[in-house]
């Protein structure tokens, strides 16, 4: 099997951007390790902290943005991170090459129930004129990212990745510690009957997303004309997971409760790297009010509707929010 390091040469991934994405991937199998270790090494349960975004922080959240922070600072590779965990960006070394983007450990309250949780990154070039304390320059559109993924940690540790030439899926080798390629070229299948959102939040959206939810519960007998299955990890590493390598849609559209949180999904290290990938394999990634990876953001933690999965599932419902006007 295909170790990572040819593919992201046969991909024509820089030199430098193969070293970085190993360097962190270094990181990954670290949190791995530890995320394993689970109970014994008393690593599960909170801190008494919370990140810059009001939620209380688990301790392999701290744990794993050590990790992955004290591995990329000293790469000479890295400018700056921005990190969910972090309240704003982390400078790196002046002649770095690279911004990073991650959330350490999404579906971090999955680590209690020993359920899906994931790191996701997103990787861009690093301003010549930037300042590494300077956050403004993380403020670029998902269409600049050069490299975005995830580590899922699950029975496999498996990282899905994107240099922009198609999104690959690979396996960790525990036995010597190598990502291998086990599913090339992904493509999301077109078609699908599985769809995820969180409907306990069903009253607080809009009218399109209210429509077309109620259109796939219908079943066979609405307008879809056909039975759809729902499935929520509560990560989305989890999520965009399983839409990636057997089809469906994942929402989490706008919310009505708190206008200044248009959702609640981060658009640096959530919402793009997810779309990148899933662009790559296929499918679309939009906010409702247009592509994901063409949103301008305005703050290192800011928050997008996410609509994202098989093509025509993901055009259907964009279709409802055109007939809304
Ligand atoms: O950090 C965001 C996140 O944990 C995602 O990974 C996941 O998709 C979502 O929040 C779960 O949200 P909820 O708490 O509404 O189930």
């Amino acid at each position: 099997m295909k170790r990572l390091n040819s593919q992201l040469q046969k991909d024509g991934a820089p030199l430098e951007l193969i070293l970085l994405i190993r360097t962190l991937l270094a990181g990954c199998k670290e949190i791995s390790f530890r995320v394993s270790q689970g109970a014994l090494a008393g690593v599960l349960g909170s801190t008494l902290s919370e990140n810059v975004q009001g939620e209380t922080q688990k301790k392999l959240d701290v744990i794993s943005n050590q990790i992955l922070k004290d591995t990329l600072r000293d790469s000479g590779y890295v400018k700056a991170i921005s990190s969910e965990e972090e309240d704003t960006v982390v400078p790196c070394d002046p002649n770095g090459n690279y911004l990073v983007s991650f959330d350490p450990l999404d579906g971090s309250s999955n680590t209690e129930i020993n359920s899906l949780i994931g790191t996701i990154f997103s990787i861009a070039h690093a301003p010549q004129w930037m300042e590494p304390d300077d956050p403004s320059a993380f403020l670029q559109p998902g269409t600049q990212m050069v490299a975005a993924g995830y580590v899922l940690y699950g029975p496999s540790t498996m990282l899905a990745m994107t240099t922009g030439r198609g999104t690959h899926i690979y396996t960790l080798d525990k036995t010597h510690g190598g990502f291998l390629l086990t599913h090339p070229n992904v493509q999301v299948p077109h078609g699908t009957a599985e769809f995820a959102i969180n409907t306990s939040n069903q009253r607080h959206w809009e009218m399109p997303i209210q429509q077309y939810v109620a259109d796939l519960l219908a079943g066979e007998e609405g307008p879809r004309k056909k039975d759809y299955n729902m499935r929520w990890v509560a990560a989305m590493v989890g999520d965009i997971h399983r839409v990636l390598c057997r089809g469906g849609i994942f929402m989490y559209p706008f919310d009505k409760r708190n206008p200044s949180k248009p959702g609640k999904l981060r658009l640096l290290y959530e919402a793009n790297p997810m779309a990148f990938l899933m662009e790559q394999a296929g499918g679309l990634a939009d906010t409702g009010q247009g592509r994901i990876m063409e949103v301008m953001p305005s703050e290192i933690h800011q928050r997008v509707p996410v609509l994202i999965g098989s093509k025509e599932e993901v055009e259907t419902c964009l279709s409802y929010y055109r007939k809304a006007g």
